[in-house]
């Protein structure tokens, strides 16, 4: 069992290096906006060795946050922002998904 830990994986269009993923956890260091800035992009980029990374959850409309300094993806801001985090992590070889999160 173990010894499968360390071997690819096929997800959808993506072959992951290994089987370890990175749970979803809010960082709650985005910008006051909504943008995850550079703090983020640096933050994932740390931790593109893991095989997929799964984001904090972030917020599809102003409506859907339910915590204070969330990520957003709603705006050109936010969108741009999540595209350097996207850029950082596959520059490093990694792979992220996003995780769509509607509090209220
Ligand atoms: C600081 C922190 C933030 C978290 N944020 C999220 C989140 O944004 N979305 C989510 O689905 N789970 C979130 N979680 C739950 C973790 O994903 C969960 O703890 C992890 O999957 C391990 O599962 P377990 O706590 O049941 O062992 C968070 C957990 C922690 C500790």
């Amino acid at each position: 069992m173990m010894s499968k830990l360390w071997t690819e994986l096929k997800v959808g269009n993506m072959t992951l290096p290994h089987r370890l993923a990175m749970a979803p956890m809010t960082r709650s260091r985005a910008l006051a906006d909504g943008v995850p800035g550079e703090l983020a992009a640096e933050y994932y980029g740390q931790r593109a060795g893991l095989g997929l990374i799964i984001s904090e959850g972030t917020q599809p409309s102003d409506d859907g946050q339910g915590y204070i300094n969330s990520p957003g993806i709603y705006t050109e801001a936010h969108i741009e922002g999540w595209k350097n985090i996207t850029s950082r992590v596959h520059e490093e070889g990694g792979h992220i998904f996003i995780q769509l999160m509607h509090v209220m």
